[in-house]
């Protein structure tokens, strides 16, 4: 009993995270049981597959935590109906193995759910609940949803056997199928064991030059991310440097194979993030032209080999002709060349090419106003509509920038209805903290996907774009830059697991709500402790708009160190090749990116967002200095002016990053000892940073406009 994680030596509350299954009552800190669904202690499964296995090892792990009993297995089809009465099951299976299964559901409920979609539902006469689905990752989806719900909500199945709970009991029904098809995620390890942009410690996949033998690590960490719906995975950093580059072969492919079973056995296909000069640097061709016979059937051979090894091997992520990476342009062609060539490699096995859009010039003279990076991802693939092959899928970042605070949304979504695409986002939080400031994203990653595009008329939000349904697109869904390492809470910052979670949550159903989401997480990973729940549930919620409120203003972004890109430095980037500038000088700041005035980014949205964004009358705020250059004394719609919002703003956050330390505090004794020191030290260093923040802004500010704050508060001259 004491086991409380089912691969890896390492356990503990903050290594479980979501899945430590607290049993807890409402209203207490999690030491009393609940008692046991009547249903809980049997477990019918007739079919075997390595999913419904692993599906059937956590249902168990599962049962065993929240009840204290381990479930026995039964065949519930040789028992007689008093028997069944007696002894009340788990039954499960899909509907080409399990006609029992079949046969609990009507014809139409189960067409009302296919491939990884599923149905669960407790039996009105309560002697079993029978969970079914198209497919064994459904079953496993599922378990997991079950699980959860059990978790979430003691006490609310009518098959139980206690009546001292004071909530209303209905039998359990679900019926759920997933919005978007590819829900991924995107590792930025490298095989040093060092991650790009990653802050929660080494790489759990490698270290010096070697894969890990610390498989159990992988596993574990495939369970957290199939129990929150995640299907695939791409194991190695996009900038795939030379050693890298022979994951594709002999060398490597090895050690990918037994990577891609562990997450297999959760239902999660294995990618690579491929090297576009693969055929010269580990071929020995002298090109890697998208054109050439040789290149071409190098690909071939190569992506045959990696099938060999991966039957199910999901297909290549690729970042090409982007911050120094080689691509088709050395060669005088374009991405759908590139593309096409490795989707012809890979069609014959069903594998996919996700070609990310993170295209700009990154050599760019500040001195050149009339370039803008924003515009650049636009300008390179919209001519391309149409040209991609049909296993080939755009990923493109959730901004035209990169993973700003705040930055608009690409418009590049809407822009491409004869192409596959996906949409990016960071979970990692490089420009958001770094997983020492609290930063749940959640918030950020629905307003992008409710973004009205207008692309064919009202409700052609961004969601629908990203799940292929306004255009009826073989392929879409979700990505996302990874925030887990070795350490073991997995994200560094305990917190920050709800952004992994939140991630895998919205990937499911998009139409789930942040707060739904955030008080979900908090009481699968902390109880039901209703103090415990509200303080971080709040936490979370407001934790961007107070990064935001401390950091750069009005959606202007950057003003952080280069490189690294912590912290404060209003113009770390102001005078680099980077193109990522914010313009102020005596007189005012921002970006023109009109039509009007300016670089003509705007147009590159739909006319209904174009006017909105060009207009200084109908630009949001929080935008206004993304589209706009405006002078200091510009009033805002809250009829403030711009320099004093900047005042108001870091004044205001770094107070509240101060109360979020203190909220935190008040969980003493709440919350496991370990997550509770390791978050309290944080918080701190928060406090403390955000100072940083607001004196540097404020000061940069003051000595370029000259103007005073109204509130005369402390500005160091
Ligand atoms: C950002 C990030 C890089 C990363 C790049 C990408 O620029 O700083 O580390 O490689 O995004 O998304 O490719």
């Amino acid at each position: 009993m004491s086991q409380t994680t089912i691969h890896s030596s390492l356990s503990g509350p903050q290594y479980d995270a979501w899945l430590g299954y607290h049993a807890a009552l409402p209203g207490t800190n999690g030491a009393t049981r609940t008692a046991a669904p009547l249903w809980s202690r049997l477990i019918d499964v007739q079919e075997h597959h390595p999913i419904i296995d692993t599906a059937l090892t956590e249902l168990k792990l599962g049962l065993r935590k929240l009840y204290g009993e381990e479930p026995v297995l039964c065949n519930a089809e040789e028992q007689n109906a008093e028997q069944k009465e007696r002894n009340p099951a788990i039954r499960l299976g899909t509907w080409a193995g399990s006609e029992s299964v079949v046969n609990a559901f009507t014809d139409a409920e189960r067409s009302a759910v296919h491939g990884e979609g599923y149905l669960i539902r407790e039996d009105e006469s309560l002697h079993e609940l029978v969970i079914g689905s198209e497919t064994p990752q459904g079953i496993l989806y599922a378990v997991f949803h079950l699980l959860r719900e059990l978790t979430l909500n003691p006490g609310v199945t009518s098959g139980k056997a206690d009546s001292t709970l004071n909530v209303e009991k209905r039998p359990i029904a679900f019926q759920e199928q997933p919005v978007n098809q590819l829900r991924m995620i995107n590792q930025w390890d490298n095989v040093d064991g060092s991650i790009e942009r990653g802050y929660a410690g080494r790489s759990i996949f490698y270290e010096n030059g070697e894969f890990s033998q610390d498989l159990g690590r992988i596993r574990d960490y495939a369970r957290l991310l199939a129990s929150t719906g995640i299907n695939a995975i791409s194991i190695n950093n996009v900038n795939v440097h030379k050693q890298e580059s022979l994951f594709l072969t002999e060398r490597y492919l090895g050690d990918v194979a037994k990577v891609a079973a562990e997450f297999r056995a959760y239902g999660i296909r294995l990618f690579l993030s491929a090297n576009y000069a693969s055929p010269i640097e580990v071929g020995g061709l002298p090109t890697a032209d998208p054109l050439d016979q040789q290149v071409r059937e190098w690909w071939n051979i190569q992506t045959a080999k990696v099938y060999a090894a991966i039957p199910d091997f999901g297909g290549y992520l690729i970042k090409a002709d982007s911050e120094n990476r080689p691509g088709p342009f050395t060669y005088n062609r374009d991405h759908a060349d590139g593309a096409n060539m490795l989707a012809e490699a890979l069609r014959p096995f069903g594998g996919l090419v996700i070609w990310r859009c993170f295209v700009y010039n990154c050599k760019q003279d500040w001195r050149d106003r009339s370039t803008d990076r924003a515009r650049a991802a636009y300008d390179h693939f919209k001519p391309l509509d149409g040209r991609f092959a049909d296993n080939v899928i755009l990923q493109i970042k959730n901004g035209p920038m990169d993973f700003q605070v705040r930055e608009a949304v690409s418009p590049l979504f809407g822009a491409m209805e004869k192409t596959n695409q996906v949409i990016e986002f960071q979970i990692t939080q490089e420009y958001t903290g770094q997983q020492r400031h609290l930063a749940y994203l959640v918030p950020q990653w629905k307003d992008v996907l409710d973004f009205e595009t207008y692309a064919k008329g009202k409700g052609s939000e961004i969601k629908r774009i990203a799940d292929g349904s306004l255009y009826q697109r073989p392929y879409s869904g979700f990505a996302a830059v990874s925030n887990i390492g070795a350490d073991a809470s997995w994200t560094g910052h305990p917190l920050a697991q709800a952004n992994l979670y939140g991630y895998g949550r919205l990937g499911w159903n998009p139409e789930l709500s942040a707060e739904d989401i955030a008080e979900e997480w908090v009481r699968l990973t902390f109880g039901h402790d209703e103090q415990v729940v509200q303080r971080i549930t709040g936490m979370l919620l407001s934790s961007l708009d107070i990064y935001e409120n401390y950091t750069a203003p009005l959606g202007v972004g950057w003003m952080v160190n280069p490189d690294h890109h912590y912290g404060p430095n209003v113009d770390g980037y102001e005078y680099s090749k980077w193109g990522t500038y914010h313009f102020a000088d005596c007189h005012g700041i921002g970006v023109d990116r009109t039509v009007k005035s300016g670089t003509g980014y705007t147009s590159q949205y739909h006319p209904e967002n174009e006017a909105k964004y060009e207009s200084l009358e109908t630009c949001p705020d929080e935008l206004i200095l993304f589209f706009h250059h405006v002078p200091y004394t510009h009033v805002l719609h809250s009829g403030k002016t711009v320099i004093q919002h900047i005042y108001d703003t870091h004044f205001e956050g770094a107070a509240q990053a101060e109360a979020l330390a203190e909220t935190w505090r008040e969980l003493e004794g709440k919350v496991d000892p370990v997550i509770f020191d390791k978050v309290a030290a944080l918080q701190e260093g928060q406090a403390e940073h955000a100072k940083e923040w607001r004196d540097m802004i404020n000061t940069y500010f003051y000595r370029k406009s000259g103007i005073a704050d109204e509130q005369a508060r402390k500005i160091y001259s």
